[in-house]
């Protein structure tokens, strides 16, 4: 590590305002903690309230960076192997965002996994692009999404030889990776700006038995969240970019559009400090969670009724790495959905999982973690699977639906006025509304598109089998949205 990396610029520049002692005549209006509430004071420490300071010359500035900001993002840059990083309060959803706001202008078109995360739908909004779905297979016996495949995305480049960009996710939400170099490589022998939402891969970096990290794989621009896996806190992502394909001033410009004139420095901090945190012992830490994780799996696997798959499950289309730091427990074998499962397990073992979908539970093994607490979850599971076996479920398949045909880009569709019509009158309508089921998590009508009578006896099948829908405003799916 470098003597560079020993540092936290940012950090040291707010003690450094807060150790000053200089009167404060401005913002917060709490001004260091002395005008706070009780609760306030008791929720932040009062270095933190002293150190919650604002525009200050020496504090920099976020969305025109040139000191102590700038030295922090260089130093992440410099340690994830990037040519500039952009720190984010506004989520990795913020950093898809820019991603598109920078590349892409209205009426362009980008290939997009139809699975991809809301941000990615809400920045197709706001930049106007035009999506060129990416169809992506289910695992039947995950029940899970896969990646794009490179096949696809050949296909998809005939169809559509005018595209400009490509936006995946890489890995998915369960750290199933796909082949990105092959594909980032494809895409820019055909021109393509290669953007990723790596939001669950901000420890890939740190093992090389973790599947290679977006940048390695050669992507132009890196969302990340550093809040999710990493220590900072919650809200805090860095955008990375690197080559020339996108200009450092059109990320910054993107940025500042959509950025707070006044973010929170206690944010700023924590993605210094994670970095920090990272450069100092990031390698440690990720092999400990990786071994805690498999320590786990291999409970796991040993006990009748659960299932765990590992990196022995993948080398499939879409599915060719794992990160072993996810454990995703299938309890659907022991009779429970992983929503039942995952209430038991709160209610009954105090343990939160970080999600559930019909089949699954998935756990993660952080940077946080230690033995005792993998011992604590491997001992519950065990138990929990002796105490609660059932008849296994039923495992529906549905036939997967065509995507249907856009007529209005989603920023049309959201601008458009619209109504609610009953469902059986929606055939031949325009979509004003995207309605998806868990499981798979994969759109079956997003706004713009026009809905077919297929659609919706697809919608009224998926319904019956009790699914849980996510995105109209009627969840009963009696009424849709449509364009008037
Ligand atoms: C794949 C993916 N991308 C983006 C996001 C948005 O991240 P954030 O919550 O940091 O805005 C999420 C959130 O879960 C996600 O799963």
């Amino acid at each position: 590590m470098s003597e560079e990396q020993r540092r936290a610029p940012l950090a040291a520049a707010m003690q450094a305002y807060a150790a000053g002692g200089a009167r404060p005549f401005h913002t917060p209006g709490h001004k260091q903690g002395l005008g706070a509430h009780r609760l306030l004071q008791r929720l932040i420490t009062p270095e933190g309230l002293k150190e919650d300071v604002s525009l200050m010359e020496e504090l920099d500035d976020l969305n025109h960076p040139s000191g102590c900001i700038l030295e922090s993002e260089t130093l992440a840059a410099e340690l994830y192997g990037a040519e500039t990083a952009y720190f984010m309060v506004n989520g990795t959803s913020g950093a898809v965002h820019v991603m598109l706001m920078a590349t892409l202008s209205p009426g362009d078109e980008v290939l997009v996994p139809r699975n991809a995360h809301r941000s990615v739908f809400n920045a197709l909004v706001l930049c106007g692009a035009v999506p060129v779905w990416l169809p992506t297979a289910t695992d039947d016996r995950l029940g899970i999404a896969l990646g794009v495949t490179t096949e696809t995305v050949r296909e998809a480049l005939v169809a559509h030889p005018a595209v400009k960009a490509i936006l995946v996710t890489y890995p998915n939400y369960y750290g199933i990776a796909f082949d990105l170099k092959s594909v980032a490589a494809l895409a820019h022998a055909h021109g393509l700006t290669v953007l990723v939402d790596e939001a669950h891969g901000p420890h890939l970096r740190f093992s090389p038995e973790l599947p290679p990290d977006a940048l390695t794989c050669g992507a132009d621009l890196v969302a990340q969240s550093t809040h999710k896996l990493l220590g900072s806190l919650t809200q805090t992502s860095i955008l990375f970019r690197q080559g020339d394909r996108v200009p450092h001033e059109a990320v910054r410009r993107a940025a500042a559009l959509l950025a707070t004139t006044s973010p929170n420095y206690l944010l700023l901090a924590s993605l210094d400090i994670a970095r920090l945190q990272m450069a100092e012992n990031g390698v440690a830490l990720v092999e400990r969670a990786m071994r805690l994780a498999e320590g786990v799996r291999a409970v796991v696997n040993d006990t009748p009724g659960l299932w765990c798959f590992g990196q022995e499950y993948m080398g499939r289309p879409g599915a060719e790495a794992l990160d072993v730091t996810k454990v995703t427990v299938q309890t659907a074998w022991l009779g429970l959905s992983g929503a039942a499962a995952a209430d038991i397990l709160r209610r009954q073992y105090n343990l939160q999982c970080e999600l559930a979908d019909a089949y699954n539970v998935l756990f993660l093994l952080t940077i946080a973690d230690t033995e005792n607490e993998a011992l604590r979850l491997a001992k519950a599971l065990k138990d929990f699977a002796i105490r609660n076996r059932r008849e296994a479920i039923s495992r529906p398949t549905v036939a997967p639906l065509d995507i249907p045909p856009l007529c209005l880009a989603p920023r049309e569709a959201f601008f458009a006025s619209s109504e609610a019509v009953p469902l059986a009158r929606a055939a031949g309508r325009i979509a004003a509304e995207e309605i998806t089921f868990y499981p798979p998590g994969i759109p079956v009508i997003c706004p713009g598109e026009r809905i077919s009578r297929e659609i919706l006896d697809g919608l009224s099948a998926l319904k019956a089998l009790g699914l849980r829908v996510t995105g109209p405003e009627d969840v009963t799916l009696r009424m849709i949205r449509v364009v008037c």
